[in-house]
């Protein structure tokens, strides 16, 4: 059975390189992804309040004959909840439905600059980690000043900024930015989504070369270019098979024809002027 390697953050905390993404399923559905996930090797879930299936998440954790250190259970705050104490009670009502102890990794959802109280939901995440409820905090779709911002205020770096970033939208000055902080990049929608990326001939004929898939080959970009990368899926089979990028290696000329691939830039909002629930 496949196993993702661990990556240290910038806390010392370690977390599983590959994990299961559960954007846009429902709860039953996120519940049957994760146990999927679980019994074909995945050790780290990736969900946010706004998604709506956190407790089927937790149900799966709940269920699973791990313990409960061997799973690493990543959140998001969702934006109406930005603010210190909002941000604190938010917390609870998380962990509640996840029916967990500790949280693994907490994430700031969006910056929303425009709101502007990302600084004092970051203390409140810093809060939230002294008190050992959460053993990682991170943001997420935060730009190169949004992270400036919250480290002047608190002298405390995110361990991780999760983005969006795939082969057409790569993202290369962002990650620079934050591995000179140390910061984990962390790649949503790292299949672009399931869309039109996944058919470049390029990516068909490094597949082929390896005997993998398309997918698997941008998984593995990933992969090798350091970022963790939480790829979704609902179909057991293709659970199983994004895990199973381990045993094989893109090669310089590989990377190089990805890099050559259009950038046609991003499916999602953009973090600068996404206010959704603001
Ligand atoms: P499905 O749930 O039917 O497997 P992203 O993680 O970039 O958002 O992409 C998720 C989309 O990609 C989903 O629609 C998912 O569909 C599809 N997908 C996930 N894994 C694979 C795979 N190995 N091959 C093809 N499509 C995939």
């Amino acid at each position: 059975m496949p196993h993702a390697p661990l990556i240290t953050l910038n806390d010392g905390i370690q977390i599983p390189q590959l994990g299961l993404g559960v954007w846009q399923l429902d709860d039953d559905q996120a519940y049957a992804s994760s146990v999927a996930a679980l019994k074909a090797g995945y050790r780290h879930i990736d969900t946010a309040m706004i998604y709506g299936n956190e407790a089927g998440v937790g149900r799966a954790v709940a269920e699973s004959e791990l313990a409960r250190d061997e799973i690493f259970i990543t959140t998001k705050l969702w934006n109406t909840d930005q603010g210190y104490d909002s941000t604190l009670r938010a917390f609870d009502a998380s962990m509640a439905k996840l029916g967990l102890e500790q949280l693994d990794l907490y994430l700031i959802h969006w910056a929303l600059p425009k709101k502007n109280a990302y600084r004092e939901t970051w203390k409140a995440f810093v809060r939230l980690q002294e008190e050992g409820r959460v053993r990682s905090i991170g943001v997420s779709n935060f730009h190169a000043d949004h992270l400036q911002h919250i480290i002047d205020e608190t002298g405390v770096t995110p361990s991780v900024n999760q983005i969006e970033l795939h082969p057409d939208f790569a993202q290369v000055e962002l990650a620079k930015f934050c591995k000179g902080l140390n910061i984990v990049t962390e790649s949503w929608s790292p299949l672009g989504q399931g869309g039109a990326l996944l058919s470049q001939p390029v990516l068909s004929q490094i597949a082929e070369k390896h005997g993998k898939s398309a997918a698997q080959v941008i998984l593995r970009w990933h992969i090798q270019n350091q970022h963790v990368v939480i790829p979704r899926s609902s179909n057991p089979e293709r659970i199983a098979q994004n895990l199973d990028v381990f045993d094989f290696v893109l090669d310089d000329q590989d990377l190089q024809a990805i890099a050559h691939i259009p950038q046609t830039g991003r499916l999602g909002p953009n973090p600068e002027t996404f206010d959704m629930g603001a």
